[in-house]
């Protein structure tokens, strides 16, 4: 799977153009889910233009409420309607949004009670990748966000392990890195959650400075099953690479 997080980035008319950019390469590519999540302002337009092909959107955020008195919030019931995916827990909304594990469970549970596909982020910090607790972040950020889950919830559910690090500083992590966090922490942890048949069907993707020339070695890793794409999603050739490194 390749996810582009286009985050707060393309116009309306960008979203199209950029769409049909992309378009002729990727409406029919076979071996890779091709996932781009615009804002919430470009869904509609996205929608449209990615009809009559198997290129699928997500969101980036959702609230957890099917409707109501929440000024600026989307709820899952309107996102159904529009996509298939939707990022929760992003580390960019831990961050400035104030999101929780506690947050982002809400969500998760939500976005399935509605039949969405959460794309769950987990991630830690560069302070706390220097004092040595990866594993204790990450570890409590998969089993608290997706606490409560069915197995067959839990298949629904793709883990994107963004360290936050990584993003948006042209610093991945290692490829043997990300993959010891994937197999090492994430992947028992499902399997202790959802019992080892889901838990090794789930899928890991790496996020953070992913990008044409650094992807085929990460996407070959035994644990990384793709990647969430942010810088490198936004423009076509190099998306397109990147979707072309995990076929
Ligand atoms: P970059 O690929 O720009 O580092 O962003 C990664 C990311 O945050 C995707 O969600």
């Amino acid at each position: 799977m390749v996810a582009g997080n286009w985050k707060m980035n393309k116009t309306l008319y960008e979203t199209r153009d950029l769409i049909r950019e992309m378009y002729p390469v990727l409406h029919n590519i076979q071996g890779v889910e091709v996932i781009i999540c615009p804002p919430f302002a470009g869904l509609g337009v996205a929608k449209r233009e990615v009809e009559d092909s198997t290129i699928k959107l997500g969101a980036q955020n959702m609230h957890w409420s099917d409707s109501g008195a929440f000024t600026g919030e989307i709820s899952p019931v309107m996102l159904k309607e529009l996509c298939e995916y939707v990022i929760l827990g992003h580390s960019e909304r831990r961050a400035m949004f104030g999101e929780t594990n506690e947050t982002v469970n809400k969500k998760v549970l939500a976005a399935l009670a509605h039949g969405l596909k959460p794309i769950v982020c987990v991630g830690e910090t560069l302070e706390e990748n220097q004092s040595g607790v990866t594993a204790d972040v990450v570890g409590s950020q998969v089993r608290e966000g997706l606490a409560g889950l069915t197995a067959g919830q839990a298949e629904q559910v793709v883990v994107a392990y963004e360290p936050v690090w990584a993003i948006g500083t042209g610093l991945a992590a290692t490829p043997e890195g990300a993959n010891a966090v994937h197999k090492d922490v994430i992947r028992p942890i499902l399997r202790e959650m959802f019992g080892e048949t889901v838990g090794d069907g789930m899928r890991i993707l790496y996020g953070g400075s992913v990008k044409p020339d650094n992807a085929a070695e990460l996407f070959s890793q035994s644990d990384i099953d793709g990647g969430l794409i942010g810088g490198a999603s936004l423009k076509a050739d190099s998306f397109i690479a990147l979707v072309k490194a995990a076929m």
